[in-house]
Order: structure tokens, then sequence, then C-alpha cells
């Protein structure tokens, strides 16, 4: 982890199962400039090729996962600037891990922490954590996924009003408005979340990055290519070891062991 100056990477969870990434620029409230989203796209291809993690967990601090993309780093960029740089391209990391990966949001999630959390494939929260879109109030809009997946995750009123106001959203409306999955106590919410990752990571990881990729294309397609792709990736299960582990073991009544071939 002592190479990184923005973030904490640990192994954690049973057998170091669990890949935790924790942002750590307190000072900024952990706003995400471009050096803290590269070394997170970094942790995230380390993670992503070391075989004995079968789950990531993204957190940030007590006080904020993330206040948003820097304004001080972006305040001065030209319209070429961003276009010839294709500025926020680095984020795009998070949204093509094929692991799972789990948000733990605990404090702000604004802007780009908000947009981030959404890359994600399940969000927690805690109690006090509050999500919002306040671009608008800068004179920009949501640069990477918030009017997208804001609005396939909430609908078009709710996305509209979040995006237009700016307002933050409490973590008790973004659960009943199913942004968010659950919600825990401020100080249990990253071991709740460990632990849910860590029966994730339990699973065959071919399994979950087959199921991952077919919820993702619920997003993507039709109905019918969508079933059409899901029955043939169900099929393709029958090709692997883990699906003859995990029907043996629950025939012998026992825990499956799967070796993730
Ligand atoms: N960028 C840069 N610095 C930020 C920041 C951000 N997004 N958010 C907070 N900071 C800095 C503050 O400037 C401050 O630094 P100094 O001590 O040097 O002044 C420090 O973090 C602490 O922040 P505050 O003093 O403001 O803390 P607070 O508790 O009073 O307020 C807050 C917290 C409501 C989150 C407030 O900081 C805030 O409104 N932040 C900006 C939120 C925002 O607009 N986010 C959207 C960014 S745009 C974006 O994300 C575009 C995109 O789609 C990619």
């Amino acid at each position: 982890s002592g190479i990184y100056e923005y973030i904490n990477v640990t192994k954690t969870g049973s057998n170091g199962s669990v890949g935790l990434i924790q942002l750590n620029r307190p000072k900024a409230l952990n706003a995400l400039c471009n050096g803290l989203v590269n070394e997170v796209g970094q942790a995230l291809d380390i993670l992503e090729a070391d075989s004995s993690v079968g789950a990531i967990v993204i957190t940030g601090s007590e006080k904020a996962f993330a206040a948003g993309a820097d304004i001080k780093e972006m305040a001065n960029k030209t319209y070429s600037e961003t276009y010839s740089e294709n500025f926020t391209q680095n984020w795009a990391r998070v949204s093509t891990v094929r692991k799972p990966v789990l948000a733990a949001v605990n404090g702000f999630a604004l802007g780009g922490g908000c947009e981030l959390a959404m890359m994600c494939d399940i969000i927690y929260a805690g109690e006090t954590a509050k999500f919002g879109q306040p671009e608008i109030l800068l004179g920009v809009l949501p640069g990477v996924g918030g009017t997208q997946r804001l609005t396939r995750a909430i609908g078009k009123s709710k996305a509209m009003e979040i995006v237009l106001t700016g307002n933050q959203v409490p973590a008790q409306e973004a659960e009943k408005m199913g942004l968010v999955s659950k919600i825990f106590p401020v100080d249990q919410l990253v071991n709740e979340t460990v632990k849910i990752a860590e029966k994730i990571a339990s699973n065959s990881q071919l399994a979950n990055a087959a199921a991952k990729e077919c919820v993702n294309v619920a997003f993507e397609t039709t109905l019918t290519e969508g079933l059409h792709f899901e029955k043939r990736m169900f099929h393709g299960c029958f090709a692997t070891k883990d699906q003859k582990e995990g029907m043996a073991a629950f025939i012998e009544k026992r825990k499956a062991n799967f070796t993730n071939e």
C-alpha cells in the first residue's frame, strides 16, 4: 500500500479474499483528483489479477466517501483540454472490473463521488451518508454517469430532481429509491460490507463474473436479447468444474469448495 499517495489498499476477509480500497485524501474530503483516480485504477488492476481476491470493496472515510471531482484541479480547464485529454476517461476502469465491486458509503457521496459509487455493483450506506449531484450549482452537469446511471437506477422524475436541484439526498431516501441496497450504522458499515463481500467471494469466481455480466447486459439491450444472453451464459456454467462441485455439494449436504475452474 506504500506505493499509493491517495488511497490505502489491503486484503481482508478469510484468506484475504476481499480487496479493500480506502480513498484517503482527507484534507479534500476525498475529492477525486486525477492522481487518486489513477491510483484506484492501478489498485483495481492488481486486485483483478489476484486470483485469491473474489470481491472488492471501495470506501472512503466516515466524513466523506468522496465530495466529487476535484473542483480546484478542473476549474481552469478549457474545452480543448477536456476534449483532447478525454477528461474523466480514467474513471471508467471502475465500471469494467469483472469481479464484484461493493461501495461502502459514509458521509458525502457528491458529484463524481456519487458517480463512482454508481459504477460499483452494490451500494451500502452508513446512516448519515448523503448522496447528490451538485454539478448544476457549479454551472456544469454530471459528467461521469450521473445523468445516465442515476436515471436507470431510480427513474426519470427522481433523477431529474437530483440533477436539476443539486440537493443532497439522505441515505434513508436513497435506500427507498433503490439507489442504496442497505443501510448500516456508521461505525459498522465497512465491516458489514466486507462480510457481504466475503460471502460473495466464496462463490465460484466464474459464476460471479458471469452473473455480473448478465445483470449489466440488462442495461444495454432488449429483454429478448438479454434473456437469450442470460440463457447462453447459464448453459456455459455447465462447462465448469464449479457447476459440478456446487451441485454435488448440495446433493451430498456439504459446503461447496469452488476452484474457479
Ligand atoms: N474539489 C476540491 N476540493 C474540495 C471538494 C471538491 N469537490 N470538496 C471539498 N473540497 C475541499 C474544500 O475546498 C476544503 O478545502 P480547504 O480546507 O482547502 O478550503 C476541504 O475540502 C473541506 O471542505 P469544506 O470546508 O467545504 O467542508 P464542509 O464540511 O464545510 O462541506 C461539502 C462539505 C458540502 C461536501 C463541501 O465541501 C462541498 O460542497 N464540496 C463540493 C461538492 C461538489 O460540488 N461536488 C461536485 C464536484 S463536480 C463533479 O464531480 C463533476 C463530475 O461529474 C465529474
